[in-house]
């Protein structure tokens, strides 16, 4: 069966964009068909982290208004096999777009696709509840410091109106710091009531490759990039233990 999930956060910047590329990679290269939908109208990057910035053309506007079908808006990355990317506009008034709408044309994705990703933008206003609307489980970003943390709760609280699957992962994570925050990390779980999918590290080479266009997953297989990995291994169902970080 098909899953569609949505990637939030509150907090603008904890690294949202940058999970769905390298996840979406990873559950492509892992063998399913993979639809990264940006949500983010009018800040959209997640081409920019996939590698496919002069490809999208079409967006998923275009779509929902059929100027032109999902086939042709989804554009294929030219390495990684069964990984697509169906961009958003760069202006648009989310508030035009209805909720049915927008289930309607994820419904249609799951139909082709076995994961269907959602790169929501930062805040909780009208784009966050439409990439909301759709999904049907979602992953809060966080980054370790108190404010993200907090806006994470504010989120889930939220989330939890409609999803009942919530899964919390922290970015940014430095190596020397994780004692002292384990603690820091245990409560806003507690807190929120959500299961850890996983902890990815500061890791240079995030923005290294976005900077250059290239998937992470392309350029290594260590450090943050080996956490995406295992959090796309989580979702697949497989159990992997929380990775060690030095
Ligand atoms: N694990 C990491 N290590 C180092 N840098 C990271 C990591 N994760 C994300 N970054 C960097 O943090 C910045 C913000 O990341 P990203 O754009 O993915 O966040 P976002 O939540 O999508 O932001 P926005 O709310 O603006 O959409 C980028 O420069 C990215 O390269
Ligand atoms: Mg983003």
């Amino acid at each position: 069966m098909s899953t569609a999930i949505v990637v939030t956060s509150g907090k603008g910047g904890t690294g949202k964009t940058s999970l769905t590329a390298a996840v979406s990679s990873c559950l492509a290269a892992l063998g399913s068909r993979v639809l990264c939908i940006d949500m983010d109208v009018g800040l959209r990057n997640l081409d920019l982290a996939l590698g496919l910035s002069d490809r999208a053309l079409m967006d998923f506007t275009d779509v929902l208004a059929g100027r032109c079908t999902l086939e042709r808006a989804a554009v294929p990355h030219p390495v990684v096999e069964n990984l697509s990317l169906l961009t958003a506009p760069v202006t648009f008034p989310c508030q035009a777009i209805t909720f049915p709408q927008m289930r309607a044309l994820v419904q249609q994705a799951k139909a082709q696709y076995d994961y269907v990703l959602m790169d929501s933008p930062a805040g909780l206003g009208a784009g966050f509840e439409l990439a909301v609307c759709a999904a049907d489980r979602a992953i809060v970003v966080s980054t370790t410091d108190a404010s993200a943390l907090r806006d994470a709760q504010r989120t889930v609280t939220l989330l939890r109106n409609s999803l009942e699957r919530i899964h919390l992962v922290v970015n940014r994570v430095q190596p020397k710091l994780l004692r002292r925050l384990h603690a820091t990390i245990d409560d806003a779980m507690d807190e929120a009531g959500l299961p850890l999918l996983g902890v990815v590290p500061e890791d240079p080479q995030v923005m290294l490759s976005a900077n250059q266009e290239q998937l992470l997953i392309l350029s290594t297989n260590k450090g943050a990039a080996l956490a995406y990995l295992n959090i796309a291994r989580r979702l697949l169902g497989q159990r992997v233990p929380l990775m060690k970080l030095r």
